[in-house]
């Protein structure tokens, strides 16, 4: 594979303390040379002059639909549009058709994820035989053939005898349960349960659903030493549970979901069944909430929630699916965060890449001599249009569509290839 050189670049890398403008020599998937001007004739030369170089992004909450809902998005659009949000690892949902509780399915994601040869696709395994929640998976053989973590998402393990005994097998197979905190009695509605709801007349999700999963959830981590890994935090008190089973030691890490981060439940006025997703958008205080615990330390990482949905699935609120497309828009929200000083570009990088890939099990993502060339080069000042001549999903479920964007991925390399590159 020919040397590759990215020029004038300013490299961002948490892992290795790494801040500066350096060039960045690539040959044989890896790192070989970081230092200022470096000069390599044999070497095909990118100009990234005024761009952030950062170890490429890991998603460990996607939706790929594949099998079975393909019609919404497959593993090769849902692979590109990772690749264009700078991400080059993915944890798949297991919520398919049929549901990734065998090994079969396992492998065939992480078959056609090699095939494909674009993103690095690892399956999420369900916590229950077709995520019924009534006889655990065989945890062993999904492991084998390629799961990195267990899930039921998009539906909760209510039984708390099934969770306590799956973070105990997990915790033996060193890897983390995550849950969909709601609990399905409780959490009903469609939207936030409060003045919204009452205003729209529709009936809500009350916030208590999230925070009695998430404290059940880290009472059993804590007995059982297993690690626990809630998906999708959403409340302030959801945080507060949170950093007080982390300051007990409990084997904890928890994600928030971009989107939770800049809209509260008043979108749905503003973008209707566009702004429905699990749990809802909560009210302003939780959001601040969640962004006090991001910068703290509190909150581990950024996972999108990818939830492609056909358009014919969000018409009115109550009767439309859940979700919305996000790979290719957290980068540009969390770039917003970085500009109001909510957070360092450093912790954002952290968040996108460092700690998710450490919770998954996956090595270091880090820029340093010899580490694989997985890195994602982005210009934050760049505006853009989330359109249809941009968007590589099958779907385009998001409230930010059509609106403009600042920040856009410029290249994606995986192992040393580009596999994004920015058509402008
Ligand atoms: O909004 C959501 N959509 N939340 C989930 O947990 C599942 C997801 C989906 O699969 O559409």
């Amino acid at each position: 594979m020919k040397k590759l050189l990215l020029k004038g670049g300013y490299v961002v890398d948490p892992s290795s303390n790494l801040k500066g403008k350096l060039d960045v020599l690539i040959q044989g998937g890896k790192v070989v040379k970081i230092e200022k001007n470096i000069n390599a004739h044999d070497a095909e030369i990118l100009n990234v002059e005024g761009k952030i170089i950062a170890p490429a992004f890991v998603d460990i909450h996607t939706h790929l639909r594949d099998p079975g809902h393909i019609y919404k998005e497959d593993m090769l659009s849902g692979s590109k549009s990772a690749v264009a949000g700078g991400y080059t690892a993915l944890l798949c949902m297991p919520n398919t058709s049929p549901p990734i509780d065998s090994p079969e399915t396992a492998s065939y994601i992480r078959e056609k994820s090699t095939r494909l040869s674009l993103c690095e696709i690892f399956p999420a395994g369900t916590l229950t035989l077709g995520r019924k929640g009534e006889k655990l998976s065989d945890f062993y053989s999904l492991k084998e053939a390629g799961c990195l973590a267990f899930t039921d998402d998009g539906s909760t393990l209510r039984n708390s005898d099934l969770m306590k005994k799956a973070l105990e097998v997990c915790s033996e197979l060193k890897v983390p349960v995550m849950n969909h905190c709601e609990d399905p009695v409780l959490a009903k509605g469609e939207v936030n349960e409060g003045e919204i709801s009452a205003l729209l007349g529709i009936k809500g999700r009350h916030s208590s659903a999230e925070e009695i999963m998430i404290a059940r959830d880290c009472i059993l981590a804590y007995h059982t030493g297993g690690h626990l890994h809630i998906q999708h935090i959403s409340t302030s008190l959801a945080v507060e549970i949170v950093k007080f089973f982390k300051e007990k030691g409990t084997n904890l890490s928890c994600e928030v979901n971009p989107y939770h981060l800049v809209f509260t439940e008043r979108e749905i006025l503003r973008s209707g069944a566009q702004a429905k997703v699990n749990p809802p958008f909560r009210k302003e205080k939780d959001r601040e909430k969640l962004l006090e615990a991001l910068a703290e330390g509190i909150i581990d990482c950024i996972a999108t929630d990818h939830a492609p949905h056909h358009t014919s699935e969000k018409g009115l609120v109550e009767k439309s699916l859940p979700g919305m497309i996000s790979l290719q828009t957290a980068l540009p929200i969390m770039l917003q965060l970085v500009r109001e000083k909510i957070i360092t570009l450093e912790r954002m990088i952290e968040l996108m890449s460092v700690n998710p890939a450490k919770i998954i099990g996956l090595a270091e993502r880090t820029i340093a001599v010899n580490s694989r060339a997985d890195i994602v080069v982005f210009d934050p000042e760049k505006e853009w249009i989330l359109c249809e001549d941009s968007n590589f999903s099958k779907s385009k479920n998001t409230p930010l569509w059509n609106k403009e964007l600042k920040g856009k991925v410029i290249y994606t390399l995986k192992e040393g290839k580009i596999v994004f590159r920015d058509p402008q």
